[in-house]
């Protein structure tokens, strides 16, 4: 990417025919080389394009500022959706791809969140883990029939269940068509993500191949 493109990224080609590229979001912490294991796993041979969250919190990268844990600074939340918008939009010219389903993790699954609801053009669609709603009061979206998995930990500290409960309810308003897994874990990512995210994937291809 030219030489002022804001986001420090990773892209890796894919070299599988009809492989879904996927924008790869890490959680707080993370840098642009933590979910690119975790995408081939869940969809190999496809395109991979990594953002590096360009907000530091104690030197700590993310996708928007935080208030408190949990506590969102939603102005920046709808600024840094815009900018990731446009990032995606300048690598699908520079590298040749499609609109990319996004896989978010925690931090970068809330920032997935917000760029459907700001730019639904930015994403084919999603697979949210462990995401928490990022916009109170988010703008009028369209997300026409697009296919999200949110994926959310019975015990996770961080996300109460009814948070999750009300993303998934807002992008079903909004449009989407979202399947809501909750499973017997906390905050952190396991096995059990890895292959119902491969699976749902497989399946949302299929339906997209016959409709
Ligand atoms: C966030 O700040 O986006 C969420 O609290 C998840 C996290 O990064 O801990």
């Amino acid at each position: 990417m030219t030489a002022n493109s804001p986001f420090t990224h990773r892209f890796e080609p894919g070299d599988r025919t009809g492989a879904p590229p996927l924008l790869l979001l890490h959680g707080t912490g993370g840098d642009e080389n933590d979910l690119l294991q975790l995408g081939t796993m869940i969809s190999p041979g496809s395109p991979l394009l990594s953002p590096r969250g360009r907000v530091l919190e104690n030197g700590m990268p993310r996708f928007f500022r935080r208030l408190a844990e949990g506590v969102f600074d939603e102005e920046d939340v709808r600024d840094r959706a815009l900018e990731l918008g446009e990032f995606v939009q300048v690598a699908r010219e520079r590298y040749g791809i499609d609109a990319p389903l996004a896989v978010g993790y925690s931090n970068g699954a809330n920032i997935a969140a917000a760029l459907l609801l700001m730019d639904p053009r930015a994403l084919s669609g999603a697979i949210l883990l462990r995401a928490m709603v990022p916009l109170t009061d988010p703008p009028a979206a369209h997300l026409d029939g697009k296919p999200v998995l949110i994926v959310s930990g019975q015990q996770d500290p961080i996300v109460p269940s009814d948070n999750a409960d009300a993303l998934a309810a807002m992008l079903s308003a909004a449009g989407a068509k979202v399947d809501h897994r909750i499973l017997p874990v906390g905050h952190q990512l396991s096995q059990i993500d890895v292959a119902l995210a491969r699976a749902w994937l497989a399946k949302a291809k299929q339906h997209a191949m016959a409709t």
